[in-house]
């Protein structure tokens, strides 16, 4: 991470906050068995033979062209990229909380599986179809799963919501009947500090009844 995406990552705006937060509340999060990104890959990438590219993202279906080193993560571009018109990526509904795989606050979808955004390099995500908590909606059709963390009031801070809907989402696309324990165990990649963990299991069990 470059000194400026540090600094970035230390000083998250109020105004980002106070929009992420509101994401969450129309969005909500689950995932469990969250791919961490392809490591060899990053490896390979990082080795030297390409420090820097101009690549395409399709983020919930619209294509950003970036400029990105090899170290930059999907978390960052989407949060903090600037696309080559000059105009701010600016999907702020996953957040940056541990930036180490542990929290799920990143989570977002990489062709329908749920991925830690931090811990994926975003020329890893090439070519594939990356949907971010503001993807989930159908227009001004809030998704099931959005409806049912409002209905439950299954956030408190909202910090975590984002990544707790999105891997909700994910879970009742494989999965759309699943058991109290099945749902505990796709959400399992994801921490809510808050501890607002049974109003998200009651939340993605009205939401499954809906899929
Ligand atoms: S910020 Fe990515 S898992 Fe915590
Ligand atoms: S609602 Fe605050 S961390 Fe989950």
């Amino acid at each position: 991470m470059s000194e400026k995406e540090k600094k970035q990552s230390k000083n998250i705006s109020r105004r980002s906050f106070i929009k992420g937060v509101g994401t969450g509340t129309v969005a909500a999060t689950v995932a469990p068995a969250i791919l961490v990104g392809n490591e060899k890959t990053a490896e390979a990438q990082t080795d030297g033979a390409v420090d820097s590219a101009k690549i395409q993202l399709n983020i919930n279906e619209q294509v950003y062209e970036v400029d990105v080193e090899a170290r930059t993560t999907l978390l960052s571009v989407l949060r903090d990229g600037i696309d080559t018109a000059g105009d701010n990526v600016d999907l702020t509904g996953a957040k940056l909380i541990c930036d180490r795989g542990e929290c799920g606050g990143c989570t977002v979808l990489v062709d329908g599986k749920p991925v830690y955004a931090c811990m994926m390099l975003a020329m890893d995500a090439q070519g594939q179809q990356i949907t971010t908590v503001e993807g989930i909606a159908d227009g001004n059709n809030l998704h099931p799963v959005q409806e049912a963390f409002i209905k439950h009031d299954a956030l408190m801070c909202g910090f975590c919501t984002p990544g707790f809907i999105v891997s909700s989402v994910a879970l009742l696309n494989e999965n759309n009947k699943p058991t109290i324990a099945e749902i505990k165990e796709g959400l399992s990649g994801n921490t809510c500090r808050c501890g607002t963990y049974p109003f998200i299991f009651d939340a993605v069990e009205t939401a499954s009844q809906k899929m």
